[in-house]
């Protein structure tokens, strides 16, 4: 069957580096380098980039310094600039930095959700609801997350049903979308198309965005086969940093660049500047003293 009719010819791409990858790396990074990194990611023709979190500097210090990042940033207007928030103390923080769009996060397992957010899924739905419901009424757009999508660090396989139900909340209390995590990369494409296929009929594919950790090397084809779904926002981070504090030896996302050489060689349009994008990714890694995960920068050279 010919199903390449349904893959978008436009691809927005959400670059979750300066969140999820620094959140995770055991070395705090300067603000001014995050604030180098999310301009270079914006030259490079990013639109959408998150920036960091307003959460407990307790939980998660590499973070801690988010307020100061946001008010740094030189942004493009027509570029997207979203923060995590985990509560009501998170908004008035992202508001009082200036954030214009935040991000909502739950999950799809209870133990999950407990050791992330310390709290259960209905507690948090019911936070949640609030935090959207006041930064809706402020014109800051809300995104949300769903986390553990196909798996869970702690109780292992999670139903397609729940995930379903977490991300129409969370549609329902104003989302505009809502990003589909795979947090520890178990996913293979089967799978990952029947529950984004699910999701999709419940919120509708436009509202659908994909975040798939390549812990497992699983995540270009898992993207591939939620493409051929009408998938048209695709979350990614710039070297594949990153992880999640809160799901052991999980690694970061599908590295943007892999992703965009992906998307450019099937003809499919980002609005990113791929050299632009390597030298960014390549920037960030040596100030880390790591290696890219990215295979396109390691194949193209350059890096520490
Ligand atoms: P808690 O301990 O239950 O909260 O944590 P609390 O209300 O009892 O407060 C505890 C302390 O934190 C207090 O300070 C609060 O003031 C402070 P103390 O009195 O002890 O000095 N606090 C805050 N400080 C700054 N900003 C705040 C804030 N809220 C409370 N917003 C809480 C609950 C949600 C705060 C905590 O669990 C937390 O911060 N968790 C964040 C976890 C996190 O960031 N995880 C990683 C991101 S999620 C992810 O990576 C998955 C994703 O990528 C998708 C995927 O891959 O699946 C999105
Ligand atoms: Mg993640």
């Amino acid at each position: 069957m010919d199903i390449s009719h349904g893959i978008s010819q436009h691809v927005r791409i959400v670059d979750v580096g300066p969140r999820d990858g620094l959140q995770n790396e055991k070395n705090i990074v300067a603000a001014a380098d995050k604030i180098r990194l999310i301009n270079d990611l914006t030259a490079a023709g990013l639109s959408a980039i998150e920036v960091g979190s307003f959460v407990s500097p307790t939980w998660v210090p590499q973070m801690a310094d988010t307020a100061t990042v946001l008010r740094g940033i030189t942004r493009n207007n027509a570029a997207r600039y979203p923060a995590l928030v985990p509560n009501l103390r998170g908004l008035e923080a992202a508001i009082a930095a200036g954030a214009t769009e935040i991000a909502i996060f739950s999950a799809a397992s209870e133990a999950f959700c407990k050791k992330n957010i310390n709290c259960s899924i209905a507690e948090s739905l019911e936070r949640f609801s609030q935090v959207a419901q006041i930064a809706r009424a402020q014109n800051i757009a809300v995104r949300g997350y769903v986390s553990c999508v196909l798996g869970c660090p702690y109780e292992g396989d999670v139903a397609i049903d729940s995930v379903v139900s977490i991300a129409l909340a969370l549609k329902n209390m104003g989302c505009y979308e809502v990003s589909l995590g795979d947090t520890i990369g178990v996913g293979t494409a089967g799978k990952a198309r029947a529950m984004t296929a699910a999701v999709a009929d419940a919120i509708g594919i436009n509202a659908v965005a994909v975040h798939f950790h390549d812990t497992y090397g699983q995540a270009l084809a898992n993207v591939l086969a939620c493409l051929e779904l009408g998938v048209s926002v695709v979350d990614a981070s710039v070297a594949g940093l990153g992880g999640c504090p809160y799901a052991p030896r999980a690694t970061g996302n599908v590295a943007t660049e892999d992703l965009v050489y992906m998307l450019h060689g099937m003809g499919i349009e980002t609005g990113i500047d791929l050299d632009k994008l390597i030298t960014a990714g390549n920037r960030i890694c040596t100030q880390l003293g790591r290696a890219s995960s990215s295979k396109v920068a390691t194949a193209k050279g350059g890096t520490v």
